[in-house]
């Protein structure tokens, strides 16, 4: 097999943005004065052009490139390195007035106007020949270019259309899938309310009466953008095959499949906005933006990966778009780091002066020059990360336990009518992100692995409410355990196979009650302000914690009962089971426990299995990222607080000024802390005074 194209970075980070110079046309001296303040920024590379369609091919087929050209003659001079953007994320107003055909239809069968972005339809033949001629020209032209370094192709590539062209091809993707219509309807138990379907064309692209489509349609969609982006990438390749492609991803973004992407990317990238907030619990979101950083490590598949976009400061498009507090901003852009991203980017660099994102967060601001509280923070920021150039190019270590995030199953549990809705309607990613914040708590590290990953080298795989589960994935799970894993479930495992249909049999299917050693009868759905009382030893001297939303009623059937429900019409029946299988077991966790007692399960199961905890005060989170010459530690404080640790002998750095530190200190609120790299002499951050009185204080959020 071919050696996909690799990351330019080798011995640096990447640092930069998102860079819009068609905006500024009129203005060379503005154009001039960016390069200049890029490098005294540290910046290493922009993404060029997202947006430039219509500045490139002003009128169908006539090209005009000069400024590009100027643009990417003056990085090559000045030593800095292009992502190239294709245009496709907006297409040109004459263009989707002459060809109606390729603006999105929505589920009400009416054609959108001309505008916004990130609407095209995925499956018309003339947008996808456009595409393909505008990349082509792009890449003959640009292809051997000294500054380009990346295709950034497309932008945030996402959304469905309904239009006539998409409903045919659907059909064609359904004769592909199920053969014939009678299949079809066995799979899609069509004979429910009467949708039997007689002919092909009869199928709608949207139904929510028929959960099995919901799921083909959602995965008909993926693929057609993902055959969309693969046509992006045919020319790109084809004129420089040694530049990487990549396209800009949205974490757990609902439509996108994109385990099934990242096999046609050369590298993943990722834009990130967690709305910090400085609230109370902005920790638990730091804590998931480590989620979203580890699927990222996980599509990459052990390569680094790309933060594309994060906001040096506030967004625009919050309800609240508070100002990043001090050390947030470095914090978050760290944590990327310690995460395996080789490359920064933002959004944006200058701030665009009308349009929609004019008060968005950028590096330069409206004043136009360094002169900027942003600026100088930015600056700071790419200076440290040049001390972290000998991490570039290797991740973090492989983690102890793995996490299996999966589309399908949350496509399938979101598309069914029954256990109750999470908030955003989206249970999966709920428990997803649950476990691996507790995880984390317990001190241990997580991968995020698909669930066709290689579990073999995992002491622990946790596949939080894998409400889908086909019999092949159960196979393997259960091969697993035997061979000596531990093989952890939660409620809302093993529901449906993969058309949406229930196994039949009893729960968890299909034949995993032999597994686990249990019996999942029914489940009960409480109201927001409900708790069921969970009673078992693990969960410490209270010996007992609390359940949320659902509650599963489960028998026993040779699992060992760890914790039962103590209240409700079912108190005492097992929640939490353990089950030996094979060499190994597997334990099944039958509630949405609150946090503390889905901390006391991991910790138990740690300890258990020999497992290395980190013993920090909650929201103090250390991870290890190797580097060819050695690793380096990052010790992030992810709280608004001041807290005491004791780092022993080793000696950390405070980024944010530069200063050592060993045995027991203070963490002040943000603080990042770094050992196996000295940041330069003098960096100066903006930090958050701290008095006297809070050396050596207590945690605040105690356990
Ligand atoms: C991203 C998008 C950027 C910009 C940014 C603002 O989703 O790709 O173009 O709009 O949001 O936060």
């Amino acid at each position: 097999m071919k050696r996909r194209p690799r990351l330019p970075s080798c011995e640096r980070i990447l640092y930069g943005a998102d860079y819009n110079p068609d905006q500024w046309l009129d203005d060379p001296a503005v154009l001039r004065e960016d390069v200049d303040l890029m490098r005294r920024a540290h910046v290493t590379s922009a993404s060029i052009g997202i947006f430039s369609w219509t500045a490139l091919e002003p009128e169908p087929g006539v090209f005009v490139f000069d400024w590009l050209d100027a643009i990417m003659d003056r990085f090559a001079a000045s030593g800095l390195s292009v992502f190239l953007a294709t245009p496709s994320a907006s297409k040109p107003f004459w263009m989707s007035e002459r060809h109606p055909e390729i603006r999105r239809v929505g589920r009400d069968g009416r054609r959108e106007a001309s505008g916004g972005r990130h609407n095209h339809c995925p499956t018309s033949p003339v947008y996808r020949a456009a595409v393909h001629r505008i990349n082509r020209e792009l890449a003959q032209r640009y292809g051997r270019h000294p500054a380009l370094a990346l295709w950034h192709v497309g932008n945030e590539l996402q959304g469905e259309c309904h239009c006539d062209l998409c409903k045919t091809a659907f059909h064609d993707w359904l004769r592909q899938r199920h053969g014939d219509l009678d299949s079809l309807n066995r799979a899609w138990w069509s004979a429910f309310w009467n949708h039997t379907f007689t002919d092909w064309s009869q199928i709608p692209t949207h139904d929510p009466s028929i959960d099995a489509l919901a799921v083909d349609w959602l995965r008909f969609v993926n693929d057609q953008h993902v055959s969309f982006l693969e046509n992006e990438i045919a020319p790109l390749r084809e004129f420089s095959p040694d530049v990487p492609c990549t396209t800009n991803l949205m974490g757990t973004n609902r439509g996108t499949d994109y385990w099934r992407w990242a096999r046609i990317l050369d590298v993943v990238s990722n834009d990130h906005y967690p709305l910090h907030g400085d609230r109370e619990d902005s920790w638990r979101k730091s804590l998931s933006a480590d989620f979203t950083h580890s699927l990222m490590r996980g599509l990459a598949g052990g390569a680094p990966w790309m933060l594309m976009e994060c906001a040096p400061s506030s967004v625009n498009w919050g309800q609240v778009n508070k100002l990043k507090r001090p050390g947030v901003h470095l914090q978050e852009v760290l944590q990327a780091v310690a995460n395996g991203a080789d490359a920064i980017h933002y959004f944006q660099w200058r701030k665009s002066r009308g349009g929609f994102e004019k008060f968005h967060g950028a590096v330069v601001d409206h004043e136009g020059g360094s002169n900027s509280r942003v600026f100088r923070e930015c600056a700071e920021v790419g200076r440290f990360l040049r001390s972290l150039g000998p991490l570039a190019g290797i991740t973090p270590e492989r983690a102890p336990v793995a996490l299996v995030y999966d589309w399908e199953a949350r496509w399938a549990l979101e598309s069914s009518a029954g256990p109750k809705k999470g908030s955003n309607g989206d249970r999966h990613t709920e428990a997803c992100v649950e476990h691996f914040r507790a995880l984390r708590l317990a001190g241990l590290d997580v991968d995020i692995v698909s669930v066709d990953a290689d579990f073999s080298a995992y002491s622990i795989v946790v596949t939080p409410a894998l409400f889908a589960l086909a019999g092949e994935t159960a196979q393997r799970l259960a091969r697993y355990a035997s061979a000596g894993g531990v093989w952890v479930a939660t409620y809302l495992t093993g529901y449906v196979d993969e058309h949406n249909r229930c196994w039949l049999g009893g729960f968890p299917g299909p034949g995993l009650r032999e597994v686990f050693g249990l019996w999942n009868e029914e489940f009960d759905c409480l109201h927001d302000d409900e708790r069921v009382r969970v009673i078992g030893e693990i969960f410490g001297s209270a010996g007992e914690t609390v359940a949320t939303e659902i509650v599963e009623r489960i028998h026993a059937e040779g699992a060992r009962v760890v914790a039962t429900a103590a209240s409700e019409f079912y108190a005492g029946s097992p929640l939490v089971l353990r089950n030996a299988w094979g060499s190994g077991s597997a334990a099944y966790i039958g509630a949405r426990l609150e946090e503390n007692g889905c901390v006391a399960f991991y910790e138990s199961l740690a300890d258990e299995l020999g497992l290395h905890r980190d013993r920090l005060p909650r929201g103090v989170v250390r991870k290890t990222r190797l580097g060819a010459d050695g690793c380096a530690e990052f010790l992030f404080n992810y709280t608004r607080h001041p807290v005491a640790v004791d780092v022993g002998e080793d000696t950390y750095f405070r980024v944010a000024d530069g200063r050592s530190c060993r045995g027991k200190i203070t963490l002040r609120p943000y603080d990042s802390l770094v050992k196996g790299v000295v940041p330069a002499p003098s960096v100066s951050f903006p930090q958050t005074p701290v008095s006297s009185s809070h050396e050596l204080a207590p945690s605040p959020l105690p356990r």
